[in-house]
């Protein structure tokens, strides 16, 4: 089947969210060192200045399932592509920390959105055949974004814009944002939106035009699934039967918190300035993070069927636990700097190579299909908690014990990731979800699975 050109629009436009949410996050670590000369920020305030956008990214995660299925993916992302925009100004022009702080936390609330309807938009207008590799192309936004971010951090530190530089840095957001706001107007609701409002005629014309071979039967399938997810709203999570899931989904999720992976992509320039780099070299060494980033992420995703998430995870603890000792002992001992930047590069690798790429495909796999959704938001609702209270706090461990100490910390919960990877996990490669749900569930209480969904937070 042929991929149409209207499709590939509104997969472009839905993935573009994943962009906005990847350089909105990262583009924060060019700006922690003026910002604390600014705003003459303690260890604790530097860190709330990081992490407010994150507890927004929950809030916007909580919400947005709600909110999109009420008034459809589509319109609620303009909204949120509105809250872009306002952030991005409300950084540049911010008056005040406070200012400073409400205008990260709105852009926090874009963030979390955009995380759950961008890849949900996508899977509900790409037809099942095109569904993995179209909602994958959202990771890989999310990995350019950072890169995205790190090298306009860089272009703009080489312009010596004196005190105005974080304005720049975190006000530039708005090119994307905008952009973002005005292709939201050339796309179609979802056809499943359209169909939950009774708009049949408009649902099957937009089915049509995503090149369905079968519009016909997939306006129909969608309709069943529609009811089926009615039951699936009244089915629990918290039950015996499914302690194995719920332990997987949040596990995953702090683990992959607990590398300190957002904690080293936020402070990066902070870390490379410890480590004796000059400002503008920190600034290019930030790159060379991106770059490492997205090439493992690309790896990683013709690797994940091959050789299975639970060996990928076990490579990538092995990788991250020593590169993060390494990068601790050098701290503490004081020397080689330059060997502390090419071992957070080779961290940034294996960390994308395994967590990166198998936290989202393992908490959507899980869990079976009448609670797979209420499962995903545990799962990354779990990683975004977790994100906020790292990088919260990163700042005050290194104030008030070592540099070294929160590397030693994250090189030990890799190592006992490791453990619980190889003891607790189980493949799920190449089962079928009907087979994972009879595996993974404990036989006291089974529900039959007709389809499968996805929808994260
Ligand atoms: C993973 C993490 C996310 C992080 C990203 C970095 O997707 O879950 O928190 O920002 O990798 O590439």
């Amino acid at each position: 089947m042929q991929i149409t050109g209207k499709l590939l629009r509104s997969t472009v436009v839905g993935a573009l969210g994943g962009l906005l949410f990847g350089f909105d996050t990262v583009v924060i670590s060019g700006t922690t060192g003026q910002l604390q000369r600014v705003f003459h920020l303690t260890p604790e305030t530097l860190g709330l200045t990081v992490s407010i956008a994150l507890w927004g990214t929950v809030l916007g995660c909580i919400a947005a399932g709600p909110v999109g299925q009420r008034f459809g993916g589509r319109n609620v992302l303009r909204v949120l592509a509105v809250l872009y925009v306002v952030s991005a100004l409300g950084c540049a022009f911010a008056w005040s920390w406070p200012a400073l702080m409400i205008a990260r936390f709105v852009g926090g609330v874009a963030i979390g959105g955009s995380s759950v309807l961008g890849p949900v938009y996508i899977a509900e207008l790409a037809p099942a055949e095109w569904r993995g590799r179209l909602v994958g192309a959202f990771q890989i936004n999310i990995v350019i974004g950072i890169l995205v971010a790190y090298i306009s951090n860089w272009y703009i530190a080489t312009l010596n814009l004196g005190a105005t530089e974080w304005r720049w840095e975190l006000g530039v957001a708005l090119v994307p944002a905008v952009l973002f706001f005005f292709m939201l107007f050339t796309i179609p609701q979802s056809s499943r939106f359209l169909i939950t409002q009774n708009s049949l005629e408009d649902a099957l014309s937009v089915i049509r035009q995503m090149g369905s071979a079968d519009p016909q039967r997939e306006l129909e399938d969608i309709r069943s699934s529609i009811r089926h997810e009615r039951q699936e709203a009244a089915a629990p999570l918290f039950t015996r039967s499914l302690r194995l899931p719920i332990f997987l989904a949040v596990s995953i999720g702090l683990f992959n918190q607990l590398s300190g992976i957002n904690a080293i992509l936020y402070y990066a320039n902070d870390i490379f300035s410890a480590a004796g780099l000059s400002r503008v070299s920190s600034f290019s060494q930030s790159i060379f993070i991106g770059l490492s980033n997205l090439v493992a992420t690309f790896i990683a995703m013709a690797l994940i069927d091959k050789l299975g998430r639970k060996t990928l995870l076990l490579i990538g603890s092995v990788g991250t636990f020593s590169c993060l000792l390494g990068v601790a002992l050098l701290f503490h001992s004081g020397m080689h700097p330059t060997w502390i930047v090419w071992l957070l590069v080779a961290f940034i690798g294996f960390f994308a190579l395994s967590q990166g790429a198998v936290i989202w495909v393992y908490i959507a796999e899980v869990f079976p299909t009448l609670v797979r959704s209420k499962g995903q938001s545990l799962g990354s609702g779990s990683h975004w908690v977790m994100n906020a209270i790292v990088s919260g706090l990163f700042p005050w461990v290194v104030a008030h014990y070592s540099r070294a100490t929160p590397f030693y910390f994250f090189a030990t919960m890799c190592a006992l990731q490791f453990f619980v990877v190889l003891f607790v996990y189980p493949e799920t490669k190449g089962a079928t979800l009907e087979q994972l749900q009879q595996r993974l569930e404990s036989p006291d209480s089974r529900e039959p699975v007709t389809e499968v969904r996805s929808a994260s937070c």
